[in-house]
């Protein structure tokens, strides 16, 4: 049986209603009252944990407070005399309380936590267990969502004590303590341009961009925790059904079972050019990707059509009641997908254990990821143990939040449930390469259009894409910063009716301009088989998450100078 020490802990419910509201005192700084929530471990609470998501608990606490605040009678705040005497732990014993043990136990700074009861209710799943034994500092730099006050006064509420000062140096937990949740991080090309170490956050350089399938050494990687450790032997991946029922496949078994099948896809991230919408509009937050958030390959799997519909959902008769495809990745990560998407013949929606040929690399997933082509790659969980057919939309806080877009007035105050989930991607382009050439050099450019041209030019290469699967038609650029135009011609890389159902491939274009006819500035824009095309400005586009930028995309033109940052 647990002991608690903290005077509030005999307060916490034990199952008898599903939330209640208590007056709880704020357990560092000055003793104010505050109104909190407190879940049970029950079903219940983890629905209702499961149903926020990690973004939202912070949020439904604050309003509960002030809907409850009318009806809740407040506990009584203990006596002087009843606090007791600060309990010292020494951190071997938090050791055994790891997340194997029959209690976990965590540090944060020089507390100690027993945070059992909390596990079952943690927004972010049992992720939580990772921390358990030791510190969990280094993953609330990650998860930076739980540094608020009333996610600090939830972790209160578990306190049991404070960290033996024998074991702290300079008043500190000791660093060979504190576990580094990216020591199975792999070692990455050095041609990546990095934008964050841990977690990796690092983009495709200008020069691997101009080929039309990118190396996977040099494929852009987007990572939101560690890189999990996982293995072809041990993974599996479940399926769950809308009626409960649960069916888990190794990789063996989806390897053997399901017919392979391969598609030529590109990943872009939603943050792809937010540089861009920074330097032309405002400030926006999040990492400055420049035009290297994207990456084109072949991928191989199964359907994950084939796959659900052997685990017994009937894909071609979908209930209106389900809505969504969940998806979970081995760290945490989650997403999610209309199901429509997800059983469509024609969506190429794969599990994916295979790149450019090559098994997934582990940055980009190993063993298997969910690739979802013509969506924001934020949908394309990697690492994918679990996908669930639901009624509701992945809970995680990269689906509730995050990857959503606001109109240009609204800054970071937002209430994220109003505005939808990215999933298809707009129309895209970008120059890739800026060359120089001298009429001498023509003979060896590569550039088809080039021979007809007398005297120097300037070689302008790109890419191109849209999402949904919507072909590009045409790539119109500008060598004078939009006055005037001309068609970039476009590259068949992939043989018709290669590639998948649809188009989801990137387009590469290229186009040689007289060098008397080039101007300061060069402009790309490209149009999709929608007629979607690419807008001029940025501000009336700015939205303060600086996601899907695709306003034209400019270069300036330095004679002489060819590489593109
Ligand atoms: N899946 C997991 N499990 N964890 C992640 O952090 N990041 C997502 C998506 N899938 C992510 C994930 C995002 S935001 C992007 S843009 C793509 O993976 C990046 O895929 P890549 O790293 O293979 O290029």
């Amino acid at each position: 049986m647990k002991q608690r020490l903290h005077p509030f802990l005999n307060i916490l419910p034990k199952g008898k209603t599903a939330l209640r509201p208590r007056i709880y005192p704020r357990l560092h700084g000055s003793p104010c009252t505050r109104l909190l929530f407190t879940a049970p471990n029950t079903h219940r609470s983890r629905q209702f944990h499961k149903s926020l998501g990690p973004g939202l608990l912070v949020a439904v606490g604050l309003s509960a407070s002030f809907i409850f605040s009318s009806v809740v009678h407040a506990e009584a705040p203990p006596k002087h005399d009843d606090v007791p005497q600060t309990r010292l732990i020494r951190l071997s014993e938090v050791e055994k309380h790891g997340g194997d043990a029959e209690t976990q136990w965590i540090t944060k700074g020089t507390r100690v936590y027993d945070i059992t009861e909390w596990i079952p209710g943690h927004p972010g799943g049992e992720v939580i267990l990772r921390a358990a034994g030791g510190a969990v500092d280094s993953y609330w730099d990650i998860f930076t969502i739980h540094k608020k006050q009333e996610v600090y006064d939830i972790l209160d509420s578990y306190y049991i004590g404070d960290v033996d000062p024998s074991d702290l140096i300079d008043g500190e937990v000791p660093v060979d303590h504190i576990d580094n949740p990216f020591k199975n991080d792999p070692i990455r090309d050095e041609r990546l341009i990095v934008h964050s170490q841990y977690p990796c956050n690092a983009e495709t350089p200008t020069t691997e961009l101009v080929k039309f399938i990118t190396p996977n050494e040099t494929f852009y990687v987007r990572n939101h925790m560690w890189v999990p450790e996982t293995s072809l032997k041990g993974h599996t991946i479940t399926i769950e059904l809308p009626n409960g029922d649960e069916k888990m496949y190794t990789m063996e078994e989806l390897t053997e079972k399901f017919q392979k099948v391969s598609i030529t896809a590109a990943l872009q991230c939603s943050g792809n050019r937010r540089k861009d919408m920074s330097e032309w509009s405002r400030q926006t937050n999040g990492l400055p990707w420049s035009i290297g958030g994207i990456s084109n390959a072949v991928w191989s799997g199964v359907r994950l059509r084939d796959v659900l519909e052997d685990a017994g959902f009937p894909v071609n008769d979908l209930q209106d009641a389900v809505k969504h495809a969940q998806f979970m990745g081995a760290e945490a990560y989650g997403a999610s997908i209309p199901i429509d998407k997800a059983v469509d013949k024609r969506g190429d929606v794969l599990l994916a254990y295979e790149m450019n040929g090559q098994p997934l690399p582990h940055d980009h997933g190993f063993p298997v990821r969910v690739l979802v082509p013509g969506n924001v790659a934020a949908r394309s969980v990697k690492w994918v143990n679990r996908v669930v057919v639901s009624e509701e939309e992945s809970p995680s806080q990269w689906q509730q939040r995050d990857y959503k877009c606001f109109g240009p007035n609204v800054n970071g105050n937002v209430d994220w449930s109003t505005a939808p989930a990215i999933q298809e991607m707009p129309v895209q382009s970008a120059i890739t390469s800026l060359r120089d050439i001298s009429c001498n050099a023509t003979q060896d450019s590569g550039l088809p259009q080039i021979n007809d041209l007398k005297g120097d030019v300037v070689a302008v290469e790109g890419y191109a894409y849209s999402g949904g699967g919507r072909a590009i038609v045409r790539v119109d650029l500008s060598a004078d910063g939009g006055r005037t135009w001309h068609q970039a011609q476009l590259l068949k890389d992939l043989p018709e009716g290669e590639g998948g159902h649809k188009a989801w491939a990137w387009t590469r274009w290229r186009s040689v301009i007289p060098r008397h006819k080039a101007g300061k500035c060069f402009v790309v824009k490209a149009v999709d088989e929608a007629y979607n095309t690419q807008a001029g400005e940025y501000e009336p586009y700015y939205n303060f998450r600086g996601n899907l930028t695709s306003s034209w995309h400019k270069v300036e033109y330095r004679p002489g100078e060819s590489e593109i940052t």
